[in-house]
C-alpha cells in the first residue's frame, strides 16, 4: 500500500482527522505512504476543518488547521491504492461512483461500525470518541 485517500461527506470533520492521524503515524513509522482526504459532497470545498476537529487533533499534538476541503473525483480511484470510507453512506456513494478499491474504516477493529457524523453534534462532546475510533482504526489499517 503506497497511498490512501480517506473520504467522508463534507471533508471538514472526520476525514481531515483521519488524514492528520495517518500522516503523523506514517511520519513516525517511516512507512513512506502518501495520504489525502476528500468529501463526497461539494458544500465545503476550500474550507478548513471544523473547529472541533482542529481542537481534538491539536489535543493529540496533530495540526490539521492547514487542510482544505475538496470533493472526491473519479481519477482518485486510480491515483490512490486504497479509498477508505468513514461510514456506510460514504461507502455506498463511492461504490456508485465506480470505486472498487474501497474499504470501510470501521472494519479495522470496530466490527464495521460507522464513524459517527459529528456535524450535527452538540458542541465538542463526541469529538474525542470520534478521534479515538479513527486513531485506533487507522493504526490497524497501517499494519495491514
Ligand atoms: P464530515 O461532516 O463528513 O465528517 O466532514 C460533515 C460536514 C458537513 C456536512 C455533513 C457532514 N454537511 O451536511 O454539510
Amino acid at each position: 500500500m503506497k497511498s490512501i485517500l480517506f473520504v467522508c461527506l463534507g471533508n471538514i470533520c472526520r476525514s481531515p482527522i483521519a488524514e492528520g492521524v495517518a500522516r503523523a503515524l506514517i511520519e513516525e513509522g517511516g512507512h513512506g505512504i502518501t495520504v489525502d482526504s476528500a468529501g463526497t459532497g461539494s458544500w465545503h470545498v476550500g474550507e478548513a476543518p471544523c473547529k472541533h476537529s482542529v481542537s481534538v487533533a491539536r489535543n493529540h499534538d496533530i495540526d490539521i488547521s492547514h487542510l482544505r476541503a475538496r470533493q472526491v473525483k473519479k481519477a482518485d480511484f486510480n491515483t490512490f491504492d486504497v479509498i477508505v470510507a468513514l461510514d456506510q453512506s460514504n461507502y455506498r456513494d463511492l461504490e456508485a461512483l465506480g470505486c472498487r478499491n474501497l474499504v470501510k474504516l470501521g472494519d479495522y477493529g470496530y466490527n464495521g461500525a460507522d464513524v459517527p457524523d459529528p456535524y450535527f453534534f452538540d458542541g465538542f462532546e463526541g469529538f474525542e470518541h470520534v478521534y479515538t475510533m479513527i486513531e485506533s482504526c487507522v493504526k490497524e489499517l497501517l499494519k495491514r
